[in-house]
């Protein structure tokens, strides 16, 4: 009873702290995206709200999210929540909230990407605190996520989760050499989480996939190295729209699958 009493005092404040609901459209499909205050994240709004979808866009700190706010004041079917993706209770709350709305995609975004001047240390360079956070936000975090949003996924039209890892992740497709521990490591263990979790989600219903962006121009310390020329690097408008295209595209045979961001290939483990 006091537990009860509780969880409805949480989705009260729950309520009283967003605008939630306040211009969600019932005839139109929703999509809960995580990390929605910039990069990738905050495309995935712009390019979502422009098809006039229900955007449920979460950010760490909403109060700062500038560019989300404007997005949201223009378009009154884009929501923010505030989510910190290591807060269990929270994302258990937001299910709850969005039970009776349901979620057709669920997009975990949110990622901690290492900071360039320390992605090629040696192992005597490993900072132990960012690896343990990276398990935390990269892997474990998007296992909650989709755990927690599973029936509201499931009781949706659409019915897809799409997971944001990384070739980096990726035994076959990463550089062969030693760089970005926890990042590669956190991306791996989110790969097995999903690849185990694909096996549970066929009988819900549910696609769910796991798609690679690209080498996207989102990071900051990218232009600080403004000599250091990444190949292949495209911008965050041309990868989201393509990632997009593929999310549309999906079928239950992509359920448990590695995608590519530019044509939906299947990418090897
Ligand atoms: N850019 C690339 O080339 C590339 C390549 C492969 C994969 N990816 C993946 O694509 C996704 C987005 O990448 P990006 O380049 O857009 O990254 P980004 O610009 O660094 O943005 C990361 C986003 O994740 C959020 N975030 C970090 N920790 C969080 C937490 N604990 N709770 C909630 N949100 C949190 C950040 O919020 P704050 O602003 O509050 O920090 C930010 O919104 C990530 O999963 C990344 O690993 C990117």
């Amino acid at each position: 009873m006091r537990i009860n009493l509780l969880r409805v005092l949480g989705l009260i404040m729950l309520a009283l702290s967003s605008n939630a609901g306040a211009g969600l459209d019932p005839d139109q499909p929703t999509v809960f995206i995580t990390g929605a205050n910039r990069g990738i994240g905050l495309e995935f709004v712009r390019q979502y709200a422009a098809r006039d979808w229900n955007v449920i866009a979460t950010a760490r700190k909403p109060g700062r999210a500038d560019e989300l706010q404007t997005l949201a004041a223009e378009y009154k079917h884009v929501v923010i929540e505030q989510l910190d993706v290591t807060d269990f209770d929270r994302i258990d709350a937001l299910a709850a909230k969005y039970a009776e709305q349901t979620v057709d995609v669920l997009i975990s975004n949110a990622g901690l990407t290492p900071k360039y001047r320390s992605a090629f240390k040696r192992v005597d360079g490993v900072d132990w605190d960012i690896t343990r956070k990276s398990m935390e936000v990269n892997a474990i975090a998007p296992l909650k996520l989709a755990q927690a949003f599973m029936d509201t996924v499931a009781a949706s039209d659409q019915k897809k989760i799409v997971m944001i890892t990384s070739k980096g992740g990726s035994f076959e497709l990463s550089p062969k050499m030693p760089m970005m521990y926890s990042y590669r490591g956190s991306k791996a263990a989110l790969n097995m989480f999903m690849y185990t979790l694909a096996f549970e989600t066929p009988k819900k219903g549910i696609i769910l996939t796991l798609l690679s962006p690209g080498q996207v121009n989102t990071m900051d310390d990218m232009e600080q190295f403004k000599g250091i020329k990444i190949p292949n690097t495209i911008e965050t408008d041309e990868s989201v729209s393509k990632m997009l295209a593929v999310i549309d595209g999906l079928t239950p045979e992509d359920n448990g699958k590695f995608l590519n961001y530019e044509d939906g290939a299947v990418l090897p483990w």
